[in-house]
Order: structure tokens, then C-alpha cells, then sequence
């Protein structure tokens, strides 16, 4: 029994001026006009810092609540001298925003985030009343090694250490097997779903059974229209953080759509 509410959420990652954020939030704003907001999923728009500004303006004025805004990413510390950083305090003047991914795999390899730093800006996220979307996930090889499960547990223990178990049900987690980024190679969904269930039992062992029952836990990584049925299916799987596939409104709504059973439910 689950009464969490399914999530999709687009992560548009280095790609859209504010021009063709701007096109894009219209277009899916027009696919998804006719829906029923009861019975979609919650659906999470993450554009770049430079468009968060105009598209959170665009969903404000639209006033249907159909569509809420993450960051791609966070400081921990309030303000200072942090070059090319954003606080909190300033994400925060987006009046929908609600959510912060933290930990995307790409931020990891490319800009070097470890556990630690990811749990400080889980704190500090919490802290200022938004919700952090947690990534974790593992390579190839570790896959192959046979330590994909103690490596994601590694990584939520400390991303989750000192968070309450009140504020661990608000945060949500994002597996992302890092092969299956970017490549159309889409993780088997009872796969997923394994990978998933382990992480609610890590949560569950550290914060307790109602944390790790209300938490919701998404999978991504190649997710396409004709992957989310399937998906969402499964017992575990509350929805899908999407690169790619979240760049053109068409596919995307698509997504939302074939989300929309288990939102039903
Ligand atoms: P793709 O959907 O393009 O594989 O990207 C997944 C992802 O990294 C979302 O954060």
C-alpha cells in the first residue's frame, strides 16, 4: 500500500537559452493543458540557473500549479565569496520552486561532489524549507564488480546522515545507473525496481519505516515514452528524473501521460 504521489521530473542539464526554455515550458504547457492536475503526477521542471528566472515567471502567471521548478544544483553556505555558486536564499525567490538536484552523477564525475558535500547541501536545503532530489547510482564497472548495492548504500547513508526522519520523507531519491545516462541503454525495470527496494530498505534501516514508506524513490536513465508504462508498473519505482527525453515537449508529455495510471491509483 503507497499513497506516495509519482514524480517526473525533467532535468534539462546544460541545454536551452532563456528564448528556448522558454518555447519549450509553452509547448508543454499546451500538452498537458486538458489534464486532470488530480490525477498527473507532480511534474518537476529543472532549467538552467540563467532560465529558472523567466520560466518561473511563465508558471506563475499560468497560476495551474501543473508544473513546479527544481535547481540543478546548490551551495551549502548562505552567501559569500563563492565564485560562480548560487545560495539558497536566492533560489528561493523563484516562488515554484521546490526542489534541488543534488548529486547528479555528471556533477560527481565532472565537478567533483562527494557524499560529504552532498549531505551538507541536503542540510542546508532542508534547512531552507525546500527538498532536496538526491542521485545516486553506480558505473559499469561496479556493476560488473558486483558492488552496486554496498556502493548506493554508501552513498545514502552519508547523504542522509543527521536529516531527520520528518525531513528524509520530504527528500527525495533518484537511482541513476551511471550506464544508463545518456546512452538509450534503459535499465530491465525489475532491475530497477530491485535497486529501488534497497534503497527504501537502507532509508528504512536508518530513519525508520514511515520515512522510507513516504519517501519517493525515481529511476533514470534513458527513460522514453515507451519505457514509463513499464516502469511505473513496478512496486517500487515512484517515477523518473529524464535528460533527454524532457528536451522536446512532445516526448515529455508523453512521459507525464504514461505516469498517469499509478498518479490515478
Ligand atoms: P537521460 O534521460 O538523457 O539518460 O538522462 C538521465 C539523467 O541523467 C537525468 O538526470
Amino acid at each position: 500500500m503507497t499513497s506516495r504521489k509519482p514524480m517526473i521530473a525533467g532535468n534539462w542539464k546544460m541545454h536551452n537559452t532563456i528564448k528556448e526554455s522558454m518555447e519549450l515550458v509553452k509547448g508543454l504547457g499546451e500538452e498537458i493543458k486538458d489534464l486532470d492536475k488530480n490525477a498527473m503526477p507532480e511534474v518537476v521542471l529543472a532549467p538552467v540557473f540563467t532560465s529558472l528566472s523567466s520560466v518561473n515567471d511563465k508558471l506563475v502567471e499560468c497560476g495551474c500549479k501543473k508544473m513546479v521548478l527544481a535547481s540543478q544544483n546548490c551551495y551549502y553556505e548562505p552567501k559569500g565569496a563563492f565564485t560562480g555558486e548560487v545560495a539558497l536564499s536566492m533560489l528561493k525567490e523563484f516562488e515554484s520552486l521546490e526542489y534541488v538536484i543534488i548529486g547528479h552523477s555528471e556533477r560527481r564525475q565532472y565537478f567533483g561532489e562527494s557524499d560529504e558535500m552532498i549531505n551538507k547541501k541536503a542540510i542546508a536545503i532542508l534547512a531552507n524549507g525546500l527538498k532536496p532530489i538526491i542521485c545516486c547510482g553506480e558505473t559499469l564497472e561496479q556493476r560488473e564488480q558486483g558492488v552496486t548495492d554496498s556502493h548506493i548504500q554508501k552513498q545514502i547513508t552519508t547523504a542522509l546522515n543527521e536529516i531527520s526522519a520528518e525531513d528524509t520523507a520530504k527528500s527525495v531519491i533518484a537511482y541513476e545507473p551511471i550506464w544508463a545516462i545518456g546512452t538509450g541503454k534503459t535499465c530491465d525495470s525489475t532491475e530497477a525496481n530491485r535497486v529501488i527496494k534497497m534503497i527504501r530498505e537502507t532509508v528504512k534501516n536508518l530513519k525508520g519505516e514511515n520515512a522510507a514508506n513516504s519517501m519517493r524513490i525515481l529511476y533514470g536513465g534513458s527513460v522514453k515514452p515507451e519505457t514509463i508504462e513499464e516502469q511505473m508498473a513496478q512496486s517500487d519505482i515512484d517515477g523518473a528524473l529524464v535528460g533527454g527525453a524532457s528536451l522536446k515537449a512532445d516526448s515529455f508529455a508523453k512521459i507525464i501521460k504514461g505516469a498517469m495510471v499509478k498518479a490515478a491509483v
